[in-house]
């Protein structure tokens, strides 16, 4: 028997969701309606399954008693709904053991944040085996699911797949970062997804380590989706008393496809997450690509001077500017040791940020500060604090291995590395934060054996923690996130950032790909873009690549020809007088690179509009059908980021432009345009 409808039913509902909960006759508390999903009626599972009594599925919750017993029996105890938070209390009597499930609804925002948390007052300690951060039934209709994988320079693929009976399990076990082969990042949808139809659920963990999500279609036809911290390897050790919280699951839904869903995640993560999103982002040169660890200090400067003549207003200098006894010339050696190599830059960092500052630049430093490498002053004084297994022999990536952040005194160091660095140069303003590996070998010198299985968990929030006291302590310092390439693209970083890295393919004609990949869930503004000469595509298209991101540069400018420095300049300027659009404004995905030979993009801002095409293979042509445009206003459309003047093209309504196209000419591979709207 359920209850009826005025007592004991709770509603949560920002936008176009609404989810509701009812409790049975045994105080079990009960989902009866996912918005697009599942429909008004209950279908008598509980909300968050436990394992163990009576439960044979995929559970959202798995727990060891104290004395051994390894099922629970959770009933509502209390619920609480205060402005736009809601709590269900849950709890096991026979255990004293309490669980909260949180829902915080932004209605503005039309974003629902989901989280768990666990505590107990049994004999002895518990063993929190599973906890979710959200379990839900979402109907036994056809979905779809969309993940974004890949590898390193390969990041975010789109893969949509229906689910058929069984469990689908998309997840990472990486530990110290969610990203390398699949983003924490998920889609679900009613049919296949698209971007105006279709009831879409976008849900993203923020956490930077393992993740799982599982979707599964039961017996009877419902699917479950259970999302959170991955279990394996981190069983946790609850004392009495002690809390264990999860990380936030983001849910966007709605029910018109999943263009808005993309837009209203983008304005939560501006809001919401990113810090300082209501800023402009600095175009940047990095010297990465045009030097590798190969430099010294009058061809960084050198390379200030191109960058100022181009326009550029920050300098960022990347990995190999450190390591004395183990100079940091290539990326076998060096790695913990922060101090200047006074081989390549013997003046130090100081005299380097601050002729930066002379030619008018800011300046940025690169930092891999969690990692180490045998061949390091760092390793040969505290072997004990790299990540490693006893009688294993240790396991290298990129010749590295990651410091154990979760013993108090490695996170001190690895705090001072930035601290120190920062207090010292406070010319720098910038930081690119680099994670170059993952856990392989997950054990630690400082935890108990009992506790060994901590590790994953205590290293992210130890991280946080580290980059919380660098962001409060250094507030006017940027923080790109990086993590060979786009590792670290989780909500849960970038609340300590201002950008992410996407990834180390900087090929223009991969990067339409990889960046329309993230545009679901990361906003242009956090997205860095660089022009190089990955892959020799004409300059022209490389920066239009970049211009649709926050452009920069990562090329040996002091060897671009004239003509390319005079394209690169005005481009850079045509990037400053557009940025406001690209980086503020609402996202159009046009045409997809997966669909066709041309792809394009617009943003829409304050009655302004830039537009982004591009021929990735082969001649196309035919209207480009815009969108996001007040249809009775007439727009005024110039192509801009030409070689030479602008090109005043026509005045259409926007009705027009959205339903015949703007008229485009043939493009052959490799063309790109930009045009500039305005109404
Ligand atoms: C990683 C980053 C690159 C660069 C190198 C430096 O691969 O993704 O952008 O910073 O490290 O070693």
């Amino acid at each position: 028997m359920l209850p009826s409808e005025t007592e004991n039913l709770w509603t949560i509902s920002a936008g176009d969701l609404s989810i509701q909960f009812v409790t049975d006759e045994n105080q079990r508390l009960i989902q009866r309606l996912f918005s697009g999903f599942q429909a008004e009626e209950a279908n008598g599972q509980p909300a968050f399954p436990g394992a163990g009594n009576g439960w044979v599925f995929e559970p959202a919750v798995d727990i060891i008693h104290a004395d051994g017993n390894a099922s629970l029996d959770l009933r509502v105890a209390g619920v609480e709904q205060a402005e736009n938070l809601t709590c269900f209390t849950l709890r096991d009597d026979q255990y004293e053991l309490t669980l909260d499930i949180f829902f915080k609804a932004l209605p503005q925002l039309k974003v629902i944040e989901t989280w768990t948390q666990v505590s107990h007052k049994e004999a002895s300690a518990i063993r929190v085996q599973a906890l979710a951060s959200a379990s839900f039934d979402l109907g036994s209709d056809e979905l779809y699911i969309t993940q974004f994988c890949g590898d390193w320079a390969n990041e975010a693929n789109m893969v949509e797949e229906k689910l058929t009976p069984g469990i689908k399990v998309l997840d990472s076990k990486l530990g110290v970062r969610a990203h390398q082969f699949r983003a924490p990042w998920i889609i679900v949808s009613k049919g296949t997804l698209k971007e105006h139809e279709g009831s879409v659920l976008a849900g993203s963990l923020a956490w930077s380590g393992s993740y799982k999500f599982s979707f599964e279609k039961l017996p009877e036809g419902s699917i479950r989706v259970i999302a959170g911290i991955n279990p394996f390897g981190s069983t946790y050790v609850l004392e009495p008393g002690e809390i264990f919280e999860t990380p936030k699951m983001v849910w966007a839904y709605g029910n018109r496809g999943v263009a808005e869903v993309s837009q209203n995640l983008h304005n939560y993560v501006r809001r919401n997450v990113l810090r300082d999103g209501h800023r402009l982002r600095n175009t940047l040169l990095n010297n990465w690509e045009a030097t590798f660890f190969d430099f010294d200090e009058a061809k960084i400067v050198s390379l200030f001077q191109g960058a100022k003549d181009l326009g550029m207003e920050l300098f960022l200098l990347d990995d190999g500017w450190f390591g004395q006894k183990f100079p940091r010339d290539s990326d076998t050696q060096g790695l913990g040791d922060w101090q200047t190599d006074s081989a390549k830059l013997p003046n130090g960092i100081r005299a380097l940020s601050t002729k930066a500052k002379e030619k008018g630049l800011k300046f940025g430093l690169w930092f891999e500060p969690e990692m180490v490498n045998p061949k390091s002053k760092l390793f040969e004084d505290h072997p004990d604090w790299a990540i490693q297994q006893p009688k294993r022999e240790l396991e290298l990536q990129r010749n590295q291995l990651t410091l154990d952040l979760s013993n108090p005194e490695v996170q001190e160091f690895t705090f001072s590395i930035l601290d120190n660095a920062l207090t010292e140069n406070p010319e720098i303003v910038y930081v690119k934060w680099d994670c170059n590996r993952y856990l392989t070998q997950p054990g630690s010198v400082y935890l108990s054996k009992e506790k060994q299985s901590h590790l994953q968990i205590d290293y992210v929030r130890a991280l946080y923690k580290i980059m919380e006291r660098v962001a409060m302590k250094h507030p006017g310092v940027e923080i790109m996130m990086c993590s060979g390439g786009g590792g670290r693209v989780d909500y849960g970083a970038l609340r300590y950032a201002h950008e992410v890295w996407p990834s180390d393919m900087t090929d223009p004609v991969r990067r339409i790909f990889i960046q329309w990949g993230f545009s679901y869930f990361i906003p242009a503004i956090a997205m860095a873009a660089h022009v190089t000469r990955w892959g020799e595509r004409p300059l022209k298209f490389c920066f239009d690549v970049a211009m649709s991101g926050r452009l920069g540069m990562d090329a040996d400018v002091d060897s671009l020809s004239e003509g390319e420095k005079d394209f690169a300049r005005k481009a850079i300027a045509t990037y400053k007088g557009i940025r406001e659009v690209v980086q503020f404004g609402e996202l159009h995905r046009l045409e997809s690179p997966y669909e066709g030979a041309r792809s394009a993009l617009m943003y829409t801002h304050e009655g302004r509009a830039v537009v982004f095409a591009y021929a990735t293979e082969g001649n196309t042509a035919g209207p480009l059908k815009l969108k996001g445009l007040v249809p009775s206003h007439t727009y005024t459309v110039k192509e801009i980021n030409l070689a030479g003047e602008d090109k005043l093209l026509s005045s259409f309504t926007g009705d027009q432009l959205m339903t015949l196209g703007l008229p485009i000419s043939e493009m052959t591979q490799f063309v790109s345009h930009v045009f500039e709207l305005v109404g």
